[in-house]
């Protein structure tokens, strides 16, 4: 069988407080071919960047992966070493952060930082390339922009100068965490089609992390819902909008859909995800869930496969 690009098993990462160890994560899977694009959706907290950096390795030092592995093609990247992990991170798989102006170096001119990707991963390098990329952004004033540092620009172009710095390699993979949550309307669409386009173009696969049901819609082919550290749903962006299974999934689309068209008052949904601190060994969603059964609280729910998407809840349950 042909390798898959991304082969995500059983994923579990705890991070050390205080306290003791706490498990963030407690289940996690993604399996992706090159050049698709899946969608990460799911309230704050409920382990979507911790997830995802773990194709990265870049979890915080005091958190560690319980258990799971991390396929890239044929590779375990949790067994690489750190010198061999180098010559794919920021090379082959990218990530654009979160917080971009914070994830940019603020010592060094744009036009460097740019640069200095093609020069790690021994790619070819010149003004041109960065300019280059730099319009492909949507970047204006580009020369002078080359040579600023990050603070002399605003939120939404380091953003663009973050997405820029992740594609300047040509990864076969790029993790967009939030990429568009600090540019402003009219140029979300223009950042979400440069994506779009590459995508198309060279084939690069994207993981985009989003809270924008609109923005997860556009872009991607499939969509996995999050909640409490663990995959609830997966599947096709036309199944999960078409028929969301999952309660949580239907109150999410339900909550987006109500924004959309304008509703007063917007539909909310009511209560708090768990923090972890709070898990339990049962549904996290138990407490807000429209269709709670006794059975929730037995344990956490299995994932179940179903023609082509999954779902993490007691009413799907093997066959
Ligand atoms: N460095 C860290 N140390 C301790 N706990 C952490 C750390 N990073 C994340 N966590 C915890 O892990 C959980 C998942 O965090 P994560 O950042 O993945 O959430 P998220 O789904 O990306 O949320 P958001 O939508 O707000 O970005 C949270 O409870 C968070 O507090
Ligand atoms: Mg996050």
């Amino acid at each position: 069988m042909k390798d898959k690009l991304i082969a995500i098993k059983d994923l579990k990462i705890s991070f050390f407080h205080e306290n003791g160890k706490i498990q963030v994560v407690r289940g996690f899977d993604l399996s992706m071919d090159s050049g698709e694009i899946v969608g990460i959706l799911g309230e704050s907290g409920s382990g979507k960047t911790v997830s995802a950096t773990s194709i990265l390795r870049l979890e915080d030092e005091a958190g560690s992966i319980d258990s799971g592995t991390v396929f890239y093609k044929d590779r375990n990247l949790i067994e690489l070493t750190e010198k061999e992990y180098r010559k794919i991170r920021g090379n082959r798989i990218s990530y654009v952060f979160q917080n971009a102006s914070s994830a940019l170096n603020p010592y060094k001119k744009i036009g460097l930082q740019l640069t200095e990707v093609l020069k790690n991963h021994q790619l070819p390098y010149s003004r041109t390339i960065v300019l280059d990329a730099l319009k492909g952004v949507g970047i204006e004033e580009v020369h002078m922009v080359y040579d600023m540092y990050p603070f002399q620009l605003s939120g939404g172009q380091n953003q663009r100068i973050m997405i820029a710095q992740g594609i300047i390699s040509k990864p076969d993979l790029l993790i967009a965490d939030e990429p568009s949550s600090s540019i402003d309307a009219s140029l979300r669409k223009t950042v979400l089609d440069l994506l779009k386009n590459i995508n198309q173009k060279s084939g690069m696969a994207i993981i985009l992390i989003t809270h924008d049901f609109d923005v997860a819609r556009y872009l991607c082919d499939r969509l996995i819902i999050m909640y409490g550290g663990l995959v609830m749903e997966e599947g096709t962006v036309n199944d999960i909008f078409e028929e969301p299974l999952h309660p949580y999934t239907r109150e999410l689309i339900e909550c987006a859909s109500s924004l959309t068209r304008g509703d007063s008052p917007v539909y909310t949904l009511e209560g708090t995800a768990p923090t972890p601190f709070q898990f339990k060994e049962e549904c996290p969603f138990f407490s807000r869930c429209k269709y709670r059964l006794p059975e929730c609280t037995l344990e956490i729910p299995q994932i179940i496969e179903l023609d082509n998407r999954k779902i993490r809840c007691v009413k799907h349950k093997k066959r």
